[in-house]
């Protein structure tokens, strides 16, 4: 994974070493997830994923950008035509219910939804508490926990990822190394620069972070950019707006805005140096296809730079078990980073607390 900050257009060269300091004792317990390689499951060709949010995300990101032979299937909503038009897809799945408290009226309802209209080959519980441990322990099903002080966005390399993801077939081990290598966090460390970069420009106004991916399979990889930074930054009036786009289509939608609109922007392009899948075809001067996007990102990064827009790029080398570790594990340390310089929790979600408070009650009534 390589980042380029050229076209970053703020200083960063002020001591941060103190809010360093504070950020790894903050960050230890997520850093030691990626030193345990304990779980590997059992491969099943259908597997069916129940969770929300950080139980949920790391592993849909994964498994939708590297399309592993195995069909998995994703219930993390409520709306009933998607959620049945899924399970009657299925004929006889190995199940994770993933819920750190195990008390998310989602996951709960899901679970119960499933129980009842699916034929299930095994149920795993991937939880702490709450009323889903009580299930398991009913029912006898098997019980994975998730490390108490590992917040559920930051989760994906404890069992909440690597349970379902390596009976999907995914190599986790290889996702973990991808993480370990940018692991020697220091002022030095990309994820860290990338932070203050963009709590700078967030301080003058630049408040809106764009997720530029001109590599669709890392469409849902927008998804749980979203919530990581949504929950972990969105406090005390502060935070910065998480924003996804496709490239190259959504340069003829947004772009406009990006270019001409309000000055409020930072944009990180996501790329990589080898599409999994090319073929030859000349146009113009390319000779390949995977040319035209990559010209296409190229027009964009100039025409934004020339209109004073900050921007970054991220590239990795392909799409790979290994990378995918490096960008998840590079956004954990960013995001949390700039929790630290902000001063907030970057690891809870208070508010939320209160639609999920007046979402049972109305349920009850
Ligand atoms: O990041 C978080 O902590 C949240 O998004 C949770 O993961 C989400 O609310 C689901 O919670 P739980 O794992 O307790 O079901």
């Amino acid at each position: 994974m390589k980042v380029d900050f050229k076209n970053c257009m703020v200083d960063i060269n002020k001591d941060y070493s103190e809010e360093l300091n504070k950020f790894l004792t903050l960050f230890s317990p997520i850093r030691e997830t990626i030193y345990k390689e304990e779980v590997e499951e059992e491969f099943h060709d259908e597997i069916l994923v129940i969770g929300m949010g950080g139980s949920i995300l790391g592993t849909e990101t994964i498994y939708y950008a590297l399309n592993p032979e195995c069909k998995a299937i994703f219930l993390d909503n409520t709306d009933p035509e998607s959620t049945l038009r899924k399970i009657k897809s299925l004929e006889n799945p190995k199940v994770y219910v993933v819920s750190k408290s195990g008390n998310t009226l989602e996951t709960l309802i899901n679970y119960k939804l499933v129980k009842e209209k699916v034929k299930v080959k095994e149920f795993i519980f991937i939880t702490n508490g709450g009323k889903l441990l009580e299930i398991a322990k009913k029912n006898n099903y098997r019980v994975l926990n998730i490390p108490e002080e590992v917040p559920g966005r930051y989760s994906v390399f404890t069992a909440v990822g690597k349970a379902p993801l390596s009976a999907m077939g995914v190599d986790v081990k290889r996702l973990l190394k991808g993480a370990k290598a940018l692991d020697q966090i220091d002022e030095k460390h990309e994820a860290i620069k990338n932070a203050i970069i963009h709590y700078l420009h967030e301080r003058e106004g630049r408040d809106i972070s764009v997720l530029f991916t001109y590599v669709e399979a890392l469409t849902y990889f927008g998804e749980w950019y979203k919530q990581l930074v949504g929950e972990s930054l969105g406090k005390n009036g502060l935070g910065i707006t998480p924003l996804l786009s496709i490239g190259a289509k959504d340069q003829h939608s947004l772009l406009q805005l990006y270019l001409d609109g309000k000055k409020d922007k930072v944009i990180t392009f996501l790329t990589v140096d080898n599409y999994r899948e090319d073929v030859e075809i000349e146009f113009e001067n390319a000779k390949k296809y995977s040319e035209i996007i990559k010209a296409e990102k190229l027009a964009t990064e100039k025409a934004l730079t020339n209109r004073g827009v900050p921007n970054i790029t991220v590239e990795l080398k392909e799409v790979c078990e290994e990378e995918l570790g490096s960008l998840l594990y590079f956004y954990m340390i960013q995001v949390a980073f700039m929790g630290v310089l902000y001063n907030i929790n970057p690891f809870n979600q208070p508010a939320v607390e209160e639609e999920k408070r007046i979402c049972w009650s109305i349920l009850r009534k």
